[in-house]
């Protein structure tokens, strides 16, 4: 309803101007206006929209604020198109007008959503007339070459994922970016490592395997803790790779392709697309951001490190927050790629301009970090007018005793495993109650339902939380065929996409629905919030806010199934109830793609 939302906050605008001229003449002078503040109604008895503008207007008019509300409902009134939209307004409370949606107007929405694919939500890049759309960058997953990818990137690669997506299904260009850690100093260890154990890997042009890279780093490490021999070559490999020596090179690659596969096969059991623009991508700006800063005045050396000073943000100690950007001994940082990476991305990317919004995603950890980058950037100049540079952090994932997650003996979770858990107890479920139905099903059915349900319960357990909070991961809980949850939802999907196909083509519906029952309008309503929904998350980054909104589709559905009949109803009813039906699905299908969940035909 979001272009009824539009309309209507226009007609009323009009109308308060209308009211009292001479205070909205006195306000635009100021540059402002008074503003309506329409909102959507917080409870179903108060309407579609309730407009809350009065009270605040009554400091402005010095009048009493349900004085105000009944001159602007006189003025509304005259206006045949606001008649046309909405019932007579409702004056509430201390001065709230409340809205009600004409049913003839809600007919209208609906039957033009049976065709659009949009489903009512609108284009970006149409409401931008004449202006070029910058892109946006979605910058996640992001784990580091040959450690491993913990629950925090499976995190931030679920999160990222459904953000891209709803992004692009706004209209945007969406550039997916993989900012992985592929450079730093432990690639001395790496390729001194990878010397000592698989020399041969560097001369032959044939595969070597080098097994799981995680124990190799650790092997690495050890050798480096433990032997200064190592170590000395360690620091020697990390100058020759920064000079471009070629083995080095070769080796550094080797390294990278073989972590990489690895993250490959996680990202395509996810159904993840991503592009990896590496930090090693940026090397060749880090010496420009630090000659840039140090023209700018805005380089202060202490302790040998090269340092930036941020009086808008304090560190521990109440003193402004110091980041280095060089260290001591000439190298370069996290931080110093992630500036060269804002400066490239907002100023250079290849379409010859810069993104109009990036959006980091990370756990919370991070803030101080990014908080920091983007303040150097700000000083620096090198975020235009019209760009938003966000972090969008997520909490920790716990295990059901409230502790970060570990297995039972103790060791970090591998996201194989964990995939695999959810994907078999999955199927132990199903295999329970296919047996309890008596049904018979072949096993690459199985082996689909399962895999789909686990990874669908991951993945949804993840979004649905409120993704700054700690979350606490259970598969019993994300297993669960009720509440807030993926299965439930890939069930309810399943049951009306049943009854739709037992309604075959709906033959008696031209373009006039007739529903005169409480839960049918429920239902209608509901299906018809999706628009702003989806804008919401576009503004605020809450995919939580879109698993909500399914959920409460899926019940509002549930109770209109429960109440009254489809299949069996006379027409004309028959068939207005089965383009609810069929909307429903519509709007469930999208919803969960929009989440990166596949939807199954049959559970
Ligand atoms: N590699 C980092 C990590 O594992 C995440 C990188 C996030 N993106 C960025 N531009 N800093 O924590």
């Amino acid at each position: 309803m979001h272009i009824i939302f539009q309309v209507l906050t226009k007609q009323i605008q009009d109308a308060i101007n209308a009211s009292f001229p001479k205070a909205a003449l006195n306000a635009r002078k100021e540059g402002s206006f008074l503003n309506p503040q329409l909102v959507q109604a917080s409870k179903p008895e108060f309407g579609d929209f309730q407009m809350n503008g009065a009270l605040t207007l009554s400091k402005i008019l010095k009048k009493p604020p349900r004085e105000i509300a009944e001159i602007i409902v006189i003025q509304l009134k005259k206006n045949k198109d606001f008649n046309n939209i909405c019932l007579a307004p409702e004056i509430a409370g201390p001065g709230f007008i409340n809205l009600t949606i004409k049913n003839s107007c809600l007919k209208k929405e609906l039957t033009s959503r049976l065709n659009d694919d949009l489903l009512g939500v609108p284009q970006a890049k149409d409401e931008e007339e004449n202006k070029q759309l910058k892109p946006i960058i979605v910058d996640f997953s992001s784990p580091n070459i040959a450690k491993e990818m913990h629950v925090g990137h499976l995190r931030s690669t679920i999160i990222g994922d459904s953000i891209a997506r709803i992004l692009k299904f706004r209209g945007h260009q969406v550039l997916r970016l993989n900012h992985v850690g592929d450079w730093g100093t432990q690639f001395g260890m790496l390729i001194t490592h990878l010397k000592n154990v698989a020399p041969e890997a560097l001369t032959t042009a044939n595969f070597v395997n080098l097994g799981d890279l995680v124990d190799f780093y650790r092997q690495a490490k050890k050798n480096f803790d433990e032997d200064q021999y190592f170590q000395k070559c360690s620091r020697e490999e990390v100058v020759k790779l920064q000079q471009g020596n070629q083995e080095s090179i070769k080796a550094w690659k080797l390294l990278c392709n073989q972590s990489r596969n690895a993250f490959q096969k996680i990202y395509n059991r996810l159904d993840i697309k991503l592009d990896e623009r590496g930090e090693s991508f940026y090397n060749p700006f880090l010496k420009d951001v630090i000659d840039e800063l140090s023209k700018l005045g805005l380089l202060i050396k202490d302790n040998g490190a090269q340092c930036v000073f941020l009086n808008e943000i304090k560190g521990k100690d109440g003193n402004p927050l110091g980041i280095i950007v060089q260290k001591s001994d000439g190298g370069f940082n996290y931080a110093t790629t992630d500036l060269a990476a804002i400066r490239y991305r907002l100023n250079d990317l290849p379409n010859g301009d810069g993104a109009g919004r990036i959006i980091y995603v990370t756990d919370a950890g991070q803030s101080n970090h990014f908080a920091s980058v983007f303040q150097v950037a700000k000083l620096a100049n090198w975020i235009p007018k019209d760009c938003k540079v966000e972090h969008v952090p997520f909490g920790l994932v716990q295990g059901e005793d409230g502790k970060k997650l570990k297995t039972r003996s103790g060791e970090t979770i591998r996201l194989k495993d964990l995939l695999d858990e959810a994907i078999d107890r999955a199927k132990i479920d199903i295999e329970r109650r296919l047996k309890e139905e008596g049904r018979k099903e072949s096993l690459d059915f199985i082996e689909k339902v399962s895999s789909t349900i686990g990874i669908s319960a991951v993945k949804y357990a993840d979004l649905s939380q409120n993704r700054i909070t700690n979350y606490q991961f259970s598969f019993d809980r994300m297993l669960s065929l009720q509440g807030n949850t993926a299965p439930y939802l890939l069930y309810a999907l399943v049951r009306i996409a049943g009854i739709n196909r037992k309604g075959g083509e709906i033959k008696n519906f031209n373009n006039k629905l007739d529903f005169n029952n409480e839960q049918e309008w429920k239902l209608a309503r509901e299906i018809l919030k999706f628009d702003e929904v989806i804008l919401e998350v576009e503004e605020q980054l809450l995919p939580n806010r879109l698993c909500n909104y399914l959920f409460e589709l899926s019940q509002a559905f549930n109770r209109f199934y429960d109440h009254i009949p489809i299949l069996k109803a006379s027409e004309p009813s028959k068939s207005s109830r089965l383009v609810l039906c069929r909307l429903t699905e519509k709007t469930l299908k999208k919803g969960l793609n929009l989440l990166g969940i596949s939807t199954l035909e049959r559970m």
